[in-house]
């Protein structure tokens, strides 16, 4: 059984998390490989609503193993509420679910550097979620972090005091104002690392590695999206992992031979959340209008997501990144009732035409070309085959797979599982 690989193509939010949850039925283990809690991955069925931040989106099925792995940093108190907030829902987290023990953890000075670190940029701040998550992969890279597999040792709570203490001399360098409790903050950290413990630990390469010997399904759940990469996003306005598909082999200890399909998912329109250069950003009331039907709030921080009309360019440049099989195209239910839509199908720059994405993207280097599409009327909502979609948002997704070059293999018309078109 070879392995698939999921992931956002976008600022995130794409809707990772209701299309994970869509294909878990097709797979036995359903595996996180980057990210933290900054991610807010929203499922919804039988009229609830569930958001997931640490836990794969593959938790709701009895039939699916969740893991959690090496890439991912993990905060044990969101990673506690997350669980506490399933309870109500009778789902057996501790069969369900294993933890990478190498897996870094969140400690709460983390989240303290973070909030230290964006004040002192002010203006310039990068916009994080504030979970700690820029700091915890710094000192994964610095080689100080510590580890969920350090949980287990003897020496784990000197270990926790060296680095809180050499976090604390930190926060004074930034000398920003900020109130904070330590203490009460470490005893909340504790008692969920004590809950923590209840949870199984694993190897994680080794789990999967054995699981594709027996011939397993395996599909790993990427976070955030791919203009947020370290390496290939908009820096320094990203996150700190590799959201694209390589993190996946280094999140998992999985082979790059040994992926099969790169499932690209990606919004009708675009959003943002946080700073940093946007193209195709819409600062009028047709941005406004899409804010409003599309929901565009935060699933983590609440904050209003910036929207503008889909970038092929970005788009394209994301495609090549991950090495995309097939896309998903999401919320097409909130482009109905606009006239006219547009795609950005080029960006001019400095005066010459480009289809790539440059260096530099600032509105001052980029202008986008757009080409208009006559947009529909009818509500999508309750469409459940694609022939019966309207034929001007056929034109729309036809013309993106025509330039993209891949092709669009589920349609979905709304936020619940049920609303998604396969095709
Ligand atoms: P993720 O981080 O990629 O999992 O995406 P989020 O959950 O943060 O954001 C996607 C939002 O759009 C959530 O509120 C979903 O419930 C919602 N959503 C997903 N697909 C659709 C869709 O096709 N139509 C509409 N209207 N909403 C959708
Ligand atoms: P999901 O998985 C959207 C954004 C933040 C900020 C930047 C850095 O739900 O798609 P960080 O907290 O990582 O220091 O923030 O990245 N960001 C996200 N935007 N969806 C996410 O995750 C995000 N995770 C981080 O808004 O601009
Ligand atoms: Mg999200």
């Amino acid at each position: 059984m070879a392995v698939d690989l999921l992931l956002g193509l976008q600022w995130g939010d794409e809707g990772k998390g209701k299309i994970v949850d869509v294909l878990t039925s097709k797979y036995d283990i359903i595996a996180r490989f980057q990210g933290g809690p900054n991610a807010g991955h929203t499922l919804e069925f039988d009229g609830i609503k569930h958001v997931l931040r640490t836990i794969p989106s593959g938790i709701f099925h009895e039939s699916s193993t969740n893991v959690i792995g090496n890439g991912v940093v993990i905060d044990p108190v969101v990673l506690q509420k997350e669980i506490n907030d399933l309870a109500k829902f009778k789902i057996d987290i501790k069969s369900r679910l294993i933890i990478s023990r190498k897996a870094h953890l969140i400690l709460p000075t983390h989240r303290l550097l973070d909030a230290a670190s964006e004040t002192s940029k002010g203006k310039a701040k990068i916009g994080s979620t504030l979970k700690g998550i820029g700091p915890t992969y710094m000192d994964k890279t610095g080689r100080n972090g510590i580890r969920v597999g350090d949980i287990e040792l003897e020496d784990f709570k000197e270990r926790y005091r060296a680095l809180a203490d050499k976090h604390e001399s930190m926060i004074s360098f930034y000398n920003v104002a900020l109130q904070y409790n330590l203490e009460e903050l470490e005893e909340e950290f504790f008692a969920a690392i004590e809950s923590l413990k209840e949870l199984t630990f694993i190897d994680s390469e080794e789990y999967l590695h054995q699981a594709q010997k027996d011939g397993k399904a395996i599909l790993c759940e990427g976070a955030q999206g791919s203009l947020l990469d370290i390496d290939f996003g908009t820096y320094p306005f990203v996150t700190s992992s590799n959201t694209t598909a390589a993190g996946a082999c280094t999140g998992l200890g999985i082979a790059p031979n040994k992926i099969k399909e790169v499932y690209g998912i990606f919004k009708a329109y675009v959003t943002r959340v946080g700073s940093g250069p946007f193209p195709t950003e819409l600062f009028d009331e047709v941005g406004t209008k899409m804010a409003t039907i599309g929901n565009e709030f935060g699933s983590v921080t609440g904050r209003q997501r910036r929207c503008g009309w889909l970038d092929l360019v970005a788009l394209k440049y994301a495609v090549q990144v991950n090495g995309v099989t097939q896309l998903m195209m999401m919320k097409g239910d909130v482009l109905s009732g606009f006239d006219t839509l547009k795609i950005c199908t080029s960006y001019n720059y400095k005066g010459s035409t480009i289809e790539h994405l440059p260096y530099n993207i600032e509105p001052e280097n980029v202008t986008p070309v757009y080409q208009e599409f006559k947009g529909w009327q009818a509500d999508l909502t309750g469409m459940t085959t694609y022939e019966v979609l309207p034929a001007e948002l056929k034109a729309y997704i036809e013309f993106i797979e025509k330039e993209v070059e891949v092709p669009i293999k589920i349609v979905s018309v709304g936020p619940d599982r049920k609303q998604t078109i396969m095709r």
